[in-house]
């Protein structure tokens, strides 16, 4: 039998060319695999037929969207996961649930090669094969554009010598990537850091509107999960996408900001990302209610350290499983509601409660009712403060 290659399929010009390209190239069969993970572009069944029409030997889809919610965005959504304080992940997250599926697939339909469509300069490529490697050790992977100098042009030149089923639609000045987490823009105009993006770039958000009514949300938790709107139960993917619409139409989560790249290079890079803001927003801010105050520090320090785990592509790796056990176990106190505020191209949370609040009135009040011993505090700081004080005597030379 003629050895396989599986491709991560889009259906876009790029991925479509490297099914004939990779044959050419190589001699093997290649196997499409297109996973929804709620991108909401083409249907689907289109896609998968026309990998078919540019020469796979077989196409799969396959809808990913519930498991993608649950398994993936979820944890960081308990994660609070913003790398560097601002872009949750988009791509980041979809590239291991892919790679899952490119090795199953691999060994299902007898593959020995993974290949993916990135170029030689991003991030994906290190995700796709850095997840392959830990999941599908014997498989090879290649890279069209970065390893068969599969250009734009030459792609361009050869769907139109080839007769490939590409509708050449109004080119994307921009390189996009979308799922249901959020969408990625990049290159082009953009590539000016100076530049402000142009009208007509988001598609996920509206231009938020001071003038618009404020909608509020109540959104409720169980063990660090979003469950409900408004006393509603959702599933995690319904959730997402609800929370998409009601924040995006109050234009919540445009993101503009300077990424480091793994590979070393700084890039300027817009998100839209309403459902992931809003809700990492609530979220927090249960936790702040929730947890024990080192806990909170230390589980502050964590996320930033899984947001980067997951950023360089290190999904399945033993440190990102390890910090997702310490994160499980923080969340089982977190249940509650959130009310929040999304207004503006903000969201704000307005009030929180909570069964398993550490929150104590009687504690925190400055009224009648006050438990707190306020004769205490007096000893406490002088045991607090007297590390700061021999360090004092010492650096004043009175020791
Ligand atoms: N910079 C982001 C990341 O590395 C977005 C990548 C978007 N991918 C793309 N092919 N346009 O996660």
């Amino acid at each position: 039998m003629t050895e396989r290659v599986v491709l991560a399929y889009s259906g876009g010009l790029d991925t479509s060319v490297a099914i004939g390209w990779l044959k050419d190239a190589t001699g093997k069969d290649v196997v499409a695999l297109a996973i929804d993970v709620g991108q909401a572009g083409e249907d689907m069944e289109r896609v998968r037929r026309r990998a078919l029409d540019c020469g796979a030997v077989e196409s799969v889809v396959i809808d990913a969207q519930e498991e993608y919610a649950s398994d993936y965005l979820m944890p960081a959504l308990k994660a609070n996961a913003l790398y560097q304080k601002r872009y949750p992940l988009v791509s980041a997250l979809s590239r291991p649930l892919i790679s899952k599926y490119l090795v199953q697939t691999a060994r299902e339909l007898g593959a020995d090669t993974i290949a993916h469509g990135c170029t030689g300069k991003g991030n994906d490529q290190v995700r796709f094969e850095a997840a392959c490697a830990a999941l599908g050790p014997e498989l090879k992977a290649i890279a069209p554009v970065r390893d068969l100098a599969l250009t734009r042009d030459k792609a361009i030149e050869y769907a139109e010598a080839n007769k490939l089923p590409i509708e050449q639609t109004k080119k994307s000045p921009y390189s996009v990537d979308q799922n249901v987490w959020g969408r990625a823009i990049e290159s082009g105009y953009l590539e000016d850091p100076m530049n402000a993006p142009r009208d007509g770039i988001y598609s996920y958000t509206e231009d938020p509107d001071p003038s618009k009514t404020p909608t509020e949300v109540m959104i409720g938790f169980e063990q660090g999960v979003p469950v409900s709107i408004d006393g509603v139960r959702k599933t995690p993917i319904e959730m997402v996408r609800e929370m998409n619409a009601l924040a995006g139409a109050q234009g919540v989560g445009r993101i503009d900001m300077v990424e480091d790249r793994l590979v070393g290079i700084k890039s300027r890079e817009i998100y839209e990302a309403p459902a992931a803001i809003a809700l990492i927003e609530a979220h927090e801010h249960l936790e702040d209610m929730t947890l024990e105050r080192d806990v909170l520090r230390m589980k502050r320090q964590l996320e930033a350290e899984w947001s980067n785990l997951v950023y360089d592509g290190l999904w399945f790796g033993g440190l990102k499983q390890s910090i997702d056990a310490f994160v499980d176990h923080t969340q089982q106190y977190v249940t509650g509601e959130v009310r929040l505020q999304l207004h503006n191209g903000r969201a704000t949370v307005t009030g929180r409660r909570s069964a398993q609040s550490l929150y104590d009135f009687e504690l925190a009040t400055y009224e009648t009712g006050d438990q707190f011993d306020q004769s205490h505090a007096k000893g406490f700081i002088e045991l607090w403060s007297m590390p700061s004080k021999i360090a004092a005597r010492r650096a004043q030379g009175q020791k």
